[in-house]
């Protein structure tokens, strides 16, 4: 099963960001985790603080991979471009969101790429990937 992950902007500063709503762990160290846990899965990491390139990054993989793990950050927000990538390829998505964004502020409450999504995990920490990457699981 080869499952990508994609992080959007500002979560290349993982660890340390805002520790106190995104934790204390960098992506890089959590993604090692991961790979260990789940080693029949063949796991694909990759980051972008351009929208550009995480449109492009979804149309390469988006015809042949299993499944998508996304945090597109801000641009869940804004991003009618990359709902439409969503949209556009076969490999199902699934949004993820390490904090709740419901329990945040009235503008991360609304996602435009979620009605084109498997489904949407949000307020979990690191762990909102993990879960996100065993509902491809069988
Ligand atoms: C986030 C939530 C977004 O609202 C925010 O812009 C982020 C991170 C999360 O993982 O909780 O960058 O996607």
């Amino acid at each position: 099963m080869k499952i990508q992950i994609i992080n959007g902007p500002n979560l290349n500063l993982l660890g340390k960001r805002e520790p106190g709503i995104y934790g204390n762990q960098g992506f890089e160290s959590y993604f090692e985790d991961l790979k260990r846990k789940y080693t029949d899965v063949d796991l694909y990491y990759f980051q972008s603080n351009v929208e550009g390139e995480i449109i492009d990054k979804l149309h390469e993989i988006g015809f042949s991979f299993d499944g998508v793990v996304m945090n597109a950050g801000a641009y869940t927000h804004t991003s009618v471009a990359i709902a439409d990538a969503v949209a556009a390829i076969k490999t199902p998505v699934v949004e993820v969101h390490i904090s709740n964004v419901y329990a945040r502020e009235e503008f991360r409450h609304h996602s435009m790429m979620a009605k084109n999504c498997k489904g949407v995990i949000t307020g979990f920490g690191m762990m909102s990937y993990e879960l996100a990457l065993k509902s491809f699981m069988p």
